[in-house]
């Protein structure tokens, strides 16, 4: 149904995706996206990036801090000759002075895509329900699945000779995070066994074990939830994460002194997982608590290139998710509308 309206936007595009989590997503479709980053990538590399968002904005609202994120989806825009608006609360309206539902209908209405970062999910349902241009979550307290585009980019990058995703076993290690979650249902979705090692009281929920259930009944993928550190001598990755996230600053020292000693990743637990090993992070990573310094800059870590490939995967979703609406005008309709315009302007 076209709604009654004057809008020069493109309203009611067909077949229009969100990103609110990878378990969306097929295991082809993120095949592509990971194909799209190896090609802007190398373009990058050569300083060579179409401008495949040119004209184009993608508004950015962030509830919460941000560097990765905030940086990556910003230099993206530009680099491929578009437009990044920074929208944090005191800047926009957002649930105070308007609904969650306008606010959405207005910036689809003036950008090309919505990306979110925000501490209530009801936010991210609420914009993916009324805007008509794509949502991306850059972070909810469910899922970060722009983090795991570069994870699992960055794992491809760095995989041992002769092996493939499947054959590889990933550590997450600590508390069931956001970050954690998206692993299990993407590494799974790869074929991939994924164990969650950290202390019972901080283990993943029944409900997120049920969708990697169905999930591993499709690719033969598995996991494991454990508190037995031994078990990093399975690993081909370890990933490490906050202890906490900026929501549990209260919990903070019940929470290390969980996880500390025992589940902190040093050079010692490094060398217990598997010859090869990789070090993940998604960072910000605190080298006091989760990681040590040394481990961060062992010559197993790619903590910093995941980081950079937040960036090749950004560039890969503005062009994913909005390259079936670039309309290229002739040269002839250019024309017409340059010649009316500067007609009417001779007139002033
Ligand atoms: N990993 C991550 O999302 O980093 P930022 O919080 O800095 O965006």
């Amino acid at each position: 149904m076209k709604l009654p309206s004057s809008s020069a936007t493109n309203l009611n595009k067909e077949n229009m995706r969100h990103m609110i989590s990878m378990k969306d997503f097929s295991k082809s479709e993120i095949d592509d996206m990971f194909e799209l980053m190896d090609l802007l990538k190398q373009a990058r590399k050569d300083n060579a990036v179409p401008q495949l968002f040119k004209g184009k904005s993608v508004a950015m609202i962030f509830e919460a801090g941000s560097t990765r994120t905030r940086v990556s989806f910003e230099a993206a825009a530009t680099i491929l000759g578009g437009h990044a608006l920074f929208l944090s609360p005191r800047d926009i309206h957002l649930g105070g002075k308007e609904s969650v539902d306008d606010t959405a209908r207005v910036l689809s209405r003036m950008t090309d895509i919505i990306m979110a970062r925000t501490n209530t999910p009801e936010i991210i349902d609420a914009l993916t329900n009324m805007s008509t241009v794509p949502v991306i979550n850059g972070l909810d307290t469910r899922f970060h699945p722009t983090q795991m585009l570069a994870d699992l980019f960055t794992i491809r990058e760095h995989m041992p000779k002769g092996k493939e995703l499947k054959d590889l076993t990933l550590a997450f290690m600590g508390d069931a995070t956001d970050v954690c979650r998206s692993l299990l249902l993407t590494c799974t979705k790869y074929g991939m066994k994924f164990k969650q090692i950290g202390p019972v009281k901080y283990q993943m929920e029944q409900e997120w074990l049920d969708l990697a259930d169905d999930i591993c009944a499709e690719t033969g993928g598995s996991y494991e939830i454990t508190d037995d550190i031994d078990k990093v001598s399975e690993c081909d990755v370890i990933y490490g994460d906050s202890f906490y996230w900026t929501t549990q600053y209260d919990e903070k020292d019940e929470r290390l002194a969980a996880f500390m000693p025992d589940y902190v990743i040093t050079t010692e637990l490094m060398a217990r997982a598997k010859e090869g090993a990789t070090l993940l992070h998604c960072l910000p990573a605190n080298d006091k608590e989760e990681v040590t310094r040394e481990a961060l800059e062992g010559e197993y870590s790619v903590a910093f290139d995941e980081a950079e490939n937040r960036l090749t995967a950004q560039m890969a979703i503005l062009v994913y998710f909005t390259h079936k609406d670039i309309v290229v005008p002739t040269a002839e309709v250019v024309k017409q509308h340059e010649d009316k315009i500067n007609k009417f302007l001779k007139t002033l």
